[in-house]
């Protein structure tokens, strides 16, 4: 595949060294790498999936696998609980030079695991919440998302969200914000509340909701310009949001007062219905597949795939043209067991020409051989990484 004519240049984010520390199977690890791409090969089970999930920590929320926090640390069978907190720390090389990121479960002082997570830049403690997606951007693609397209909404708003909130930190304050607003007015309605109030809560809530139908809508309009180049062997897509919000918009108007006066007029169909059913939270990704003229849900499961990885690719791409050519870290699990060679070629060339530090994983080492020197190799065996 072909990069578009604008070249993006390095320095991507890149994990130089990764410590773990009572993380899932891992007691204790340590792994240093350089800026290529990185494989890691290993059985079922051998804990390839879980050093993903240790770099996906390194932004914020709940990593890859959407779990607990505490259910990261590490824990022997049998025990129905984790003895220590579990802990990550790595040194990011990205746009902006070098960083000691460390992050953990917040301990409490009765030594009992929280489920809060503290956060570290060199050694000065920060809100993980937003000082990690200021330091190092974090993009991934799992098996789990493979029935993205064919799920409820819930999950492409989630995967939507995850990305806006690569590209702008404080995305996850204004859906938390619009979140606990709607929360209030229906307690408010529910209990009827002085009207005055009510206004006031749904004041917050158009603004808040605003804020986040916009920032879905920009990272929807980057995606957009970056799905182009993708040709060959990833499907043409077009994107777009849907949603009983974003359908009712129209150019120019002006979306925080229109979602006020709806959301008042709504009062008793949402109090007798027990929750909103108007505004952004009930948002949707819709995806095409251009070639076949078909919504992605439509598509087989290899398209869906493809349509998928094309999103993902996408998404790093306008990641390094918003931050000064520096791709992000992308952590793409059992990628290489999904495609045909021809694919897989590709998606090895797509991500040198971005030049991210992609993490890779996989049970057959030589489904990447066509990555030669490109990348660098880790065998994972017993809980350790031996370079290949
Ligand atoms: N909290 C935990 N404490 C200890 N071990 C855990 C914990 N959570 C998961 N594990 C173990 O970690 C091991 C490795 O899991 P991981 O998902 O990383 O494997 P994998 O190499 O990705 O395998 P596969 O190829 O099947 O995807 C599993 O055996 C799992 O039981
Ligand atoms: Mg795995």
């Amino acid at each position: 595949m072909s990069a578009p004519d604008t070249a993006l240049p390095q320095p991507a984010y890149a994990v130089r060294r990764l410590a773990l520390s009572a993380f899932r199977s891992y007691p204790a690890l340590t792994l240093e790498a350089d800026a290529r791409p990185v494989v890691l090969v290993g059985e079922n089970g051998a804990g390839k999936t879980n050093i993903l999930e240790a770099l996906s920590l390194l932004s914020p929320g709940r990593g890859l696998r959407g779990t607990a926090l505490v259910d990261s640390a590490r824990r022997l069978p049998g025990e129905a609980e984790a003895q220590a907190p579990w802990a990550v720390a790595a040194t990011v090389e990205g746009p902006d030079g070098r960083f000691e990121i460390g992050t953990g479960l917040q301990p409490q002082p009765d030594g009992r695991l929280s489920e809060r997570r503290a956060a570290h830049i060199n050694g000065v403690a920060a809100p993980a919440s937003t000082a990690l997606s200021e330091t190092c951007r974090v993009v991934w693609l799992t098996p789990a998302m493979d029935r993205l397209f064919l799920e409820s909404p819930g999950g492409r708003r989630r995967f939507l969200d995850r990305l806006t909130l690569s590209f702008e930190p404080g995305h996850g304050r204004q859906a938390s914000a619009y979140e606990r607003a709607m929360r209030e007015r229906m307690r408010l309605l529910k209990d009827g509340g002085a009207a005055d109030w009510v206004d006031a809560i749904e004041a917050q809530m158009a603004a808040a909701g605003l804020a986040l139908a916009n920032a879905r809508a920009r990272t929807a309009e980057r995606l957009k310009a970056d799905l182009a180049p993708l040709t060959g062997a990833f499907p043409q897509a077009a994107i777009a949001i849907t949603g009983t919000f974003e359908e009712t918009r129209s150019p120019g108007d002006d979306g925080e007062a229109r979602f006020r006066d709806m959301l008042a007029r709504r009062r008793r169909v949402d109090a007798e219905a027990g929750r909103s059913l108007y505004g952004p939270h009930t948002a949707d990704l819709a995806v095409t597949h251009l070639g076949r003229g078909r919504p992605a849900a439509e598509c087989s499961t290899g398209e869906q795939k493809a349509l998928l990885i094309g999103l993902v690719l996408a998404a790093a791409r306008a990641q390094a043209r918003a931050d000064a050519g520096a791709a992000p870290l992308l952590l793409l699990d059992e990628i290489a067991a999904h495609l045909d060679a021809r694919r897989r070629a590709a998606l090895f060339d797509e991500i040198c020409a971005i030049g991210a530090q992609a993490w890779m994983t996989g049970t057959d080492g030589a489904l990447f051989a066509e990555l030669g020197q490109r990348a660098q190799g880790f065998n994972v065996t017993n809980g350790a990484l031996n370079p290949i």
